[in-house]
């Protein structure tokens, strides 16, 4: 933005902290983009104090202990919600690669103090890919309890539209909170905000929401992590990739991975055939669909008042979420 359009803000958001401080992010980011960093530095120093000693609730960030959890603030509660974890590692089904990244990111979190203390960055703010239903909720869940902390989901859409007007002073809220509170901060759909930024027709003041958010993912330092997950993928725009440390794909399982699934989802119920027989049907299903599959025939036995599933049950379950699925693609 023009620095003349960015001080007019800045006058125009006296007295309004929240606004006041999302002008200014901005006017240090521009610095930082151009380059200047040594008038970035000591911007962001004199904001850091301005609102340190204003009395409000910037303060510096907490001591380092796993305290006792936070609340989060009333504003915030329509739009970040703490979920308890139903899910474990034994639920999740990932690629060897996957297991891999996460391996990483798990040891190198139990490190960071000392990776920090050699002056190192850690890996925090991760973004996952993929299309519906190949387990990037449920991983983001099954990470968190993994790691022993808790989930906290930022619902984005809903941040975005509804709070038009003071959102950039919720937004603030949720990442002073995250810095706080050790914490899985979980922006879903975060596609949301990728497409409020491609839209160009939008209102000033959401290009402005949202340019505040990404602003403060840039800047965020949690003591945990912060997941963004989105089902676009090429069409997500520069600016928001580069802001990630880690970009984790969720593909569709391929039939090594239907294989170990199905047989996860049959290993309580008896079952008369071999299901990896037919498991080729379900190439290009994902998880959340071969899961449909697995369970339509799981309940066929009990409907029909019989011991096993039998390879019928398992043909016309498959059957049907062929039908569901033309079905939507005709929509
Ligand atoms: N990789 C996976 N392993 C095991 N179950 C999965 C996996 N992916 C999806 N599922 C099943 O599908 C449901 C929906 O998946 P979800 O994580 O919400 O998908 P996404 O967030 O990628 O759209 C999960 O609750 C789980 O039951
Ligand atoms: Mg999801």
């Amino acid at each position: 933005m023009a620095r003349g359009e960015l001080m007019k803000k800045l006058l125009a958001s006296y007295g309004r902290e929240d606004d006041f401080r999302a002008v200014a992010e901005q006017i240090i980011l521009e610095e930082e983009q151009k380059n200047n960093r040594v008038l970035a530095r000591s911007l962001r120093k004199t904001l850091d104090h301005a609102t340190a000693t204003s009395g409000n609730t910037s303060k510096p960030a907490q001591p380092k202990s796993l305290g006792a959890l936070i609340t989060f603030p009333d504003a915030g509660s329509d739009f970040v919600e703490r979920v308890e974890p139903t899910h474990t590692k034994s639920d999740i089904t990932l690629s060897h690669a996957n297991i891999r990244v996460f391996t990483g990111l798990i040891q190198e979190f139990r490190r960071s103090d000392e990776i920090r203390r050699n002056g190192l960055p850690v890996r925090s703010k991760l973004l996952f890919c993929g299309p519906p239903g190949c387990g990037k909720t449920l991983c983001a869940e099954v990470f968190a309890v993994e790691l022993g902390l808790p989930l906290f989901v930022v619902k984005l859409d809903q941040l975005i539209s509804s709070y038009l007007g003071e959102t950039a002073g919720n937004v603030r809220k949720i990442f002073e909170f995250a810095r706080k509170q050790p914490c899985v901060l979980f922006l879903d759909e975060f596609d949301a905000l990728a497409r409020s930024r491609d839209d160009s027709a939008e209102h000033n003041e959401l290009r402005r929401v949202v340019n505040s958010l990404l602003l403060f993912i840039d800047r965020m330092q949690t003591r945990g992590f912060m997941i963004a997950a989105t089902n676009l993928d090429s069409s997500l725009d520069a600016a928001i990739w580069r802001r990630f440390d880690e970009v984790v794909w969720f593909d569709r399982p391929d039939l090594s991975l239907i294989a170990k699934f199905v047989s996860s989802k049959f290993c309580n119920s008896p079952v008369d055939f071999e299901a990896t027989k037919h498991i080729h049907l379900l190439e290009g299903y994902s998880y959340a669909e071969i899961e449909r599959v697995c369970i339509q025939a799981i309940k066929s036995p009990i409907i029909k008042r019989r011991k096993k599933i039998t390879e019928q049950d398992f043909i016309a379950a498959i059957g049907d979420e062929t039908r569901r699925r033309t079905g939507r693609a005709r929509l």
